[in-house]
C-alpha cells in the first residue's frame, strides 16, 4: 500500500513535468522559427530559459529581416530550375550546428514514459530492465537538453537564403577572388561590410552568364541597379538589395574586424570557416564567449612587431616571451562588453 502511494506521488510529479514540457513544446512550435536547423526542442528551452526575452527578440529581428527575402526567394525557387539546386549545393555544410533533435527527443521521451510506467507495473528482472531504460532515457534527454541549451541565443548553422544566388564558392573559390576585394573594410574598420552592387559591376558589366544559374541571377544585379545590359545605360530607377545578415552577435558585445584582421593577423577562415567552399554562407562556428573568443585570446600570441606594443609595459615579461591576447586586456569584460 505504502509503495503504491509512493508511485502515485512520483507519477503525479512526472505528470506535471510532462504537461509543462508539452506546453513549452507547443508554444515554441506555434512560434515557429527563423532558424533553418533549430528544432522545437530548442525553442521549448528558449521559452523556459532566463534568456527567453533576449532570444525571442533576437529571433524576431532576424525573422523580420529574413522574411521578405525568404518569401521572395521561395517563389523564385519554385519558378526556377537552376535555383532548385540552391539547398542541395550546400549539403557539405548541412550538419553544422545543433541539428534537429526533435525526433530523438520525442523518442527518448516515449521510451522514458513507457519504462517509467513499466517500473511501477513489472516485477523481478523485467522491472530492473525498465529501471535501466529509465536511466538511459533520462541520460539521453539530458544530453539533448545540454546541446540545445548551449545553442541558445547562438546561431551556428544559420544559413539564410539570399535574394541573389551569390556563391562564395564560385567567386572566392573557383575564380580565386580575394576576400578583401569585396570585404574591403575588414582591415580598417569594425565591420567587414558587404560590397555594394557597383563592386559586382566591375566584372558583371562583362560577365553576363554563370554556369549554374545562366543569366537569371546576374540579371538581378542589373535590375537592382536599373541597368540595361543591351544599351549599357543606367536608365531605370534602382532598388538597393537586401542581403540577409548571417552573423549576429548580441547587442551587448563589441567586436572589431580591423583589430583581428589587421593587428591580430587572424585569417577570415579561422572564424568563418571555409567560406570559399560555400555556395550559401553558413555560420560555421559557434560564436561563444568562452569556447570561441576567450579560448583563442588565452592561446594566441599578439604580433609583437606591431609598433603599437613598443609603448606597452608588459610587467614581469622577458623580451621574446609569448604575449597572449588576454595579457593585453583581451579577457577583460569591458573590452568585449558595452
Ligand atoms: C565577389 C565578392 C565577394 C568575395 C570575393 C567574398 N565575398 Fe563574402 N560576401 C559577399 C556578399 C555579396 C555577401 C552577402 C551575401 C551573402 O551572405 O552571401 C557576403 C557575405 C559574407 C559573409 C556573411 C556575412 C554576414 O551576413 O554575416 C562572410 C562571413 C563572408 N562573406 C566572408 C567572406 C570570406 C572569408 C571571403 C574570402 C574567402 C569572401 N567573403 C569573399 C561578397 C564577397
Ligand atoms: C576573430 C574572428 C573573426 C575574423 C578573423 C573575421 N571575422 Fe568576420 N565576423 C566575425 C564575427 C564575430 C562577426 C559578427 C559581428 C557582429 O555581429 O557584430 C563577423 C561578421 C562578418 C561579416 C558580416 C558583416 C559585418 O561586418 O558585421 C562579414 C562580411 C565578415 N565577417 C567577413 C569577414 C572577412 C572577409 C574576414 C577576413 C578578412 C573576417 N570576417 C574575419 C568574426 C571574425
Ligand atoms: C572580380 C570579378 C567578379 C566580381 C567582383 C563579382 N563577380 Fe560574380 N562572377 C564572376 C565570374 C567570373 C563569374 C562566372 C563564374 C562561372 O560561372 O564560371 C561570376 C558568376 C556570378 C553569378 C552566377 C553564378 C553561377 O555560376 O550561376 C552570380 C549570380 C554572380 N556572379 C553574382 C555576383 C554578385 C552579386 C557580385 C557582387 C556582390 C559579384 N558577382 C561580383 C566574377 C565576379
Ligand atoms: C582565432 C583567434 C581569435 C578569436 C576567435 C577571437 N579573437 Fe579577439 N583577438 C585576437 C587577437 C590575436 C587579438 C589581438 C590583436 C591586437 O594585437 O591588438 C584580439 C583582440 C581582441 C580585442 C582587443 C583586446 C584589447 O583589450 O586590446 C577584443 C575586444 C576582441 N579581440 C574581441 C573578440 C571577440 C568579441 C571575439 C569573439 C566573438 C574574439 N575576439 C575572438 C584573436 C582572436
Ligand atoms: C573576448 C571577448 C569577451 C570577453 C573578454 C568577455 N565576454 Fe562575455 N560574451 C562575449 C560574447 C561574444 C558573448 C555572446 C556569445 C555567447 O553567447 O557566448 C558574451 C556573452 C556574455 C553574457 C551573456 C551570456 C548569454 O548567455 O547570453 C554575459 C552575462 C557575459 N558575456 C559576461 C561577461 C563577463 C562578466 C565577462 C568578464 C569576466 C565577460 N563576459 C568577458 C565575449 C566576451
Amino acid at each position: 500500500m505504502k509503495k503504491c502511494k509512493m508511485i502515485l506521488k512520483i507519477s503525479s510529479i512526472t505528470k506535471i513535468g510532462l504537461i509543462l514540457l508539452l506546453l513549452m513544446g507547443f508554444t515554441a512550435f506555434a512560434q515557429n522559427t527563423h532558424y533553418n536547423k533549430s528544432s522545437f526542442v530548442s525553442l521549448a528551452f528558449n521559452v523556459a530559459s532566463v534568456q527567453a526575452q533576449q532570444v525571442v527578440s533576437h529571433a524576431q529581428t532576424l525573422q523580420v529581416a529574413g522574411k521578405d527575402a525568404q518569401k521572395e526567394t521561395k517563389k523564385q525557387v519554385q519558378n526556377d530550375d537552376a535555383r532548385a539546386n540552391y539547398d542541395k549545393i550546400n549539403d557539405k555544410f548541412k550538419d553544422i550546428g545543433p541539428g534537429n533533435n526533435t525526433v530523438k527527443f520525442v523518442v527518448a521521451l516515449v521510451v522514458f514514459l513507457l519504462a517509467f510506467w513499466a517500473v511501477g507495473k513489472m516485477k523481478g528482472k523485467v522491472k530492473w530492465v525498465a529501471v535501466i531504460a529509465v536511466l538511459l532515457a533520462l541520460g539521453y534527454i539530458s544530453k539533448i537538453t545540454y546541446t540545445e541549451a548551449r545553442a541558445l541565443g547562438r546561431q551556428q548553422g544559420y544559413a539564410p537564403v539570399q535574394p541573389i544566388w551569390f556563391s562564395h564558392k564560385v567567386h572566392a573559390g573557383q575564380n580565386g577572388i580575394n576576400c578583401e576585394y569585396c570585404h574591403a573594410d575588414a582591415r580598417t574598420s569594425r565591420h567587414a561590410g558587404v560590397p555594394s552592387l557597383n563592386v559586382c559591376m566591375n566584372c558583371h558589366s562583362q560577365v553576363k552568364e554563370g554556369k549554374v544559374s545562366g543569366t537569371k541571377e546576374i540579371a538581378k544585379i542589373y535590375k537592382h541597379l536599373g541597368y540595361n545590359p543591351t544599351t549599357m545605360q543606367y536608365d531605370k530607377p534602382g532598388k538597393p538589395i537586401e542581403w540577409v545578415k548571417v552573423h549576429n552577435l548580441p547587442d551587448h558585445v563589441y567586436f572589431n574586424h580591423a583589430q583581428h584582421v589587421q593587428a591580430g593577423k587572424v585569417a577570415c577562415q579561422e572564424c568563418h570557416g571555409p567560406v570559399e567552399e560555400m555556395d550559401r554562407v553558413v555560420e560555421y562556428k559557434e560564436l561563444a564567449m568562452g569556447d570561441f573568443c576567450l579560448k583563442c585570446h588565452r592561446e594566441r600570441g599578439i604580433d609583437q612587431s606591431n609598433p603599437y606594443y613598443k609603448h606597452y609595459d608588459f610587467k614581469d615579461m622577458k623580451k621574446g616571451d609569448k604575449i597572449t591576447v588576454d595579457k593585453i586586456g583581451g579577457a577583460d569584460c569591458s573590452s568585449c562588453h558595452y
